[in-house]
């Protein structure tokens, strides 16, 4: 903007500062200055606010560690501004995608009885004053507590979008998800956002397709659709990132048996925090050397070892393995984690029995297997890692505008 000296208020407009809120009218004009197309020569200006010298953001390049201690200010950076309509633009891309492809959307429920990972990483929720519980034989008296059992905020979706694909055919959840998992790393947050389809008459191979797809389809939706914000991005945050992205966009996907993917870590040769060996889960380390340095390229690595997924994935013939999948992205790790389901009643109870879990809170999952259970499949996709690869911004705190992590809840 460029305010001339004959401006009525022109010794007020010169006081101005950074901050100020001040609408403007003028003529929109082809700009000389560098780094800019246009730019208004003001004909008015009025002054809503104006900003004292304290104002936080000033006109030069500002830290991320910086602007996370001002979370309330900083979508008013041209990074984080980009980065927070990316995250809306996106957020409608996925629900056209799922619509186009006749899939229904579901609210699952936020509050639940039930842990679906089964890892334990529950926010509790309950009404009791925390200062006087009741006690009841040495332990916490839940049946007085507002639900009449535990309760806790949902890891996941996919009880539910199990139970309503089952009667509608293809659905999807997308909504917040929230983990207690104490682990303070730049792809992990306790409040995160996850997409979750599932698919009635599916297996684990529809469902692999399902998921490239959508991480293709979504890329190139960015590389399209938000040409403006991403060139930003690939301005001052990562050069080389549009011709990643167009890389995943058209890469066909790895797809890899987990048995193989430990083989392959092994014969690597290479120094791992964590030695690769099979019946262990995979590391991040070793996702990223799988689909950054190996293949460079998306990885499906699929067939887990039972021991070491959750109790709803289906038991294939080997006893061992589970129809299980994960997706991994260069510079990212895991994308996507789903799996086929176990349909077969005595199977999944046999299941849980090994892992030592109550059955009568899973009595009505367990119903859905006794009257008119068909294969079906599923996955998450989380939302914010999504975002970090499609911005290249690094940190998982800095593509959700409020992020929730260990000791971080301040705005
Ligand atoms: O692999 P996860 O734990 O799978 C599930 O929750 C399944 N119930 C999903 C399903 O089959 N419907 O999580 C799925 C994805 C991960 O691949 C990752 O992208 C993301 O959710 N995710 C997280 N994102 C950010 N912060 C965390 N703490 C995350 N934990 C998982
Ligand atoms: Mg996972």
């Amino acid at each position: 903007m460029i305010a001339d000296e004959n401006l009525g208020n022109y010794p007020a407009v010169k006081q101005l500062l950074t901050g100020s809120a001040l609408p403007v009218s003028g003529k929109l004009v082809a700009s000389s200055g560098s780094n800019q197309s246009w730019e208004i020569q003001a004909q008015e200006i009025a002054v809503i606010s104006s900003a004292p010298d304290s104002y936080p953001l000033q006109k030069k390049r500002h830290s991320d560690e910086f602007l996370r201690t001002i979370a309330h200010l900083r979508p008013r950076t041209n990074k984080y501004g980009a980065a927070f309509r990316i995250r809306s633009d996106l957020s409608l891309a996925i629900h056209a995608f799922f619509k186009d492809r006749g899939f229904r959307y579901l609210h699952s429920p936020v509050i639940t009885a039930s842990d679906c990972e089964g890892a334990g990483e529950l926010f509790r929720v309950t009404s009791f004053d925390l200062n006087r519980v009741p006690i009841k034989n040495g332990t916490v008296d839940y049946e007085q507590d507002f639900f009449g059992k535990e309760a806790n905020l949902t890891v996941s979706g996919q009880l539910a979008a199990e139970m309503v694909a089952l009667a509608l055919g293809d659905v999807y959840t997308f909504g917040p998800t929230f983990r207690a998992e104490n682990s303070n790393t730049r792809r992990h947050a306790a409040e995160f956002w996850m997409i979750e389809p599932e698919m009635a008459f599916c297996d684990l191979h529809g469902n692999m397709d399902l998921g490239e797809e959508l991480v293709k389809h979504l890329v190139t939706f960015v590389l399209e659709e938000c040409r403006e914000d991403l060139d930003l991005f690939a301005r001052f945050v990562d050069k080389s990132l549009v011709a990643t992205l167009a890389a995943i966009a058209s890469a066909d996907f790895v797809r890899l048996p987990y048995t193989e993917a430990v083989e392959l870590l092994i014969r690597s040769n290479r120094h791992f925090e964590y030695a690769p060996a099979y019946g262990k889960d995979l590391q991040t380390e070793h996702e990223r050397h799988l689909s950054e340095d190996h293949f460079k390229k998306p990885v499906i690595v699929h067939d887990y070892p039972k021991d070491i997924k959750p109790f709803y994935m289906r038991l294939n013939d080997d006893n061992r393995t589970v129809a299980a999948m994960d997706i991994l992205l260069p510079g990212i790790g895991e994308i996507i984690g789903g799996s086929q389901r176990e349909e077969r009643l005595a199977v999944l109870e046999s299941r849980m029995e090994e892992l030592g879990m109550a059955q009568e809170p899973y009595w009505w999952y367990l119903d859905s297997r006794r009257y008119g259970s068909v294969e079906h499949s599923g996955f998450g996709l989380g939302f914010e890692r999504l975002l970090m690869l499609v911005t290249g911004i690094g940190n998982i705190r800095d593509v959700i505008p409020f992020p929730r992590t260990p000791k971080g809840i301040d705005f």
